[in-house]
């Protein structure tokens, strides 16, 4: 599968459908984390209608045939500056074929057409898959962030890719040793036909 075969499109609060392939990508995507945020279809379910809030951004990546490959979620922060990327998930099965950057290119469009000018999101390292997990970052944790290392793959790398920025870290942000990775990216604004 190409990327560009991929349909990106506004996932509806009323199509059951596309939300309940959300909920399965969801509940997929995160099935080898420990722990899993979402280890059960209703728990995976509970969070797609959570973040299909009027004032959100959720968009869905679909193939040829229909099938929903991935999908992402973002809502306004800083009176519309900021906007919190939470969540990206896309089908371990349609992983590493380009479905992620093409969601979150997308992504900065919606954020940008909207007059966003920055994206912000969290990537928690509960497990080690990074130096900044397992380790207290205390206190040079700026020291750590600055010789970050991918140890088992780790989104934050993916991130990084797509032009995210390390801004910080919440130490012991899910119990002792295991942070939150704080990453941000600035939006290019919406060029108007005048300019
Ligand atoms: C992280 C995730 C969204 C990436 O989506 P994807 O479709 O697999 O990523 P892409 O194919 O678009 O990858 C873009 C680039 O990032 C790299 N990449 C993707 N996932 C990576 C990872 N976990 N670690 C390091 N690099 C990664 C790819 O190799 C590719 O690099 P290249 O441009 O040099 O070839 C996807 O793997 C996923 O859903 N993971 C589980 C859920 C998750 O971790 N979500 C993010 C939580 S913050």
């Amino acid at each position: 599968m190409a990327v560009g075969d991929v349909e990106i499109r506004t996932l509806d609060h009323d199509d059951h459908t596309a939300i309940d392939a959300a909920a399965r990508i969801l509940n997929a995507a995160f099935a080898d984390r420990r722990p899993a945020p979402w280890s059960t279809y209703a728990a995976a379910r509970a969070e797609v209608l959570d973040v299909l809030a009027p004032d959100a951004i959720c968009r869905a990546a679909f193939d040829q045939d229909g099938r929903m490959l991935g999908w992402i979620a973002g809502a306004p922060d800083y009176g519309g500056n900021v906007w919190e990327l939470h969540p990206l998930a896309v089908h371990p099965d349609a992983q590493r074929r380009g479905v992620g950057r093409a969601l979150v290119a997308d992504f900065e469009r919606q954020v940008a057409a909207r007059g966003g000018v920055t994206i912000l999101l969290g990537a928690d390292d509960e497990e080690g898959m990074t130096t900044l997990g397992n380790v207290d970052l205390y206190p040079n944790v700026c020291e750590h962030i600055a010789h970050v290392r991918n140890l088992r793959n780790h989104p934050f790398e993916f991130y990084q890719k797509c032009g995210f920025a390390i801004v910080g870290v919440v130490p012991d942000a899910n119990g002792v040793g295991k942070p939150d990775i704080l990453m941000a990216k600035r939006v290019l604004p919406v060029q108007s036909d005048h300019s």
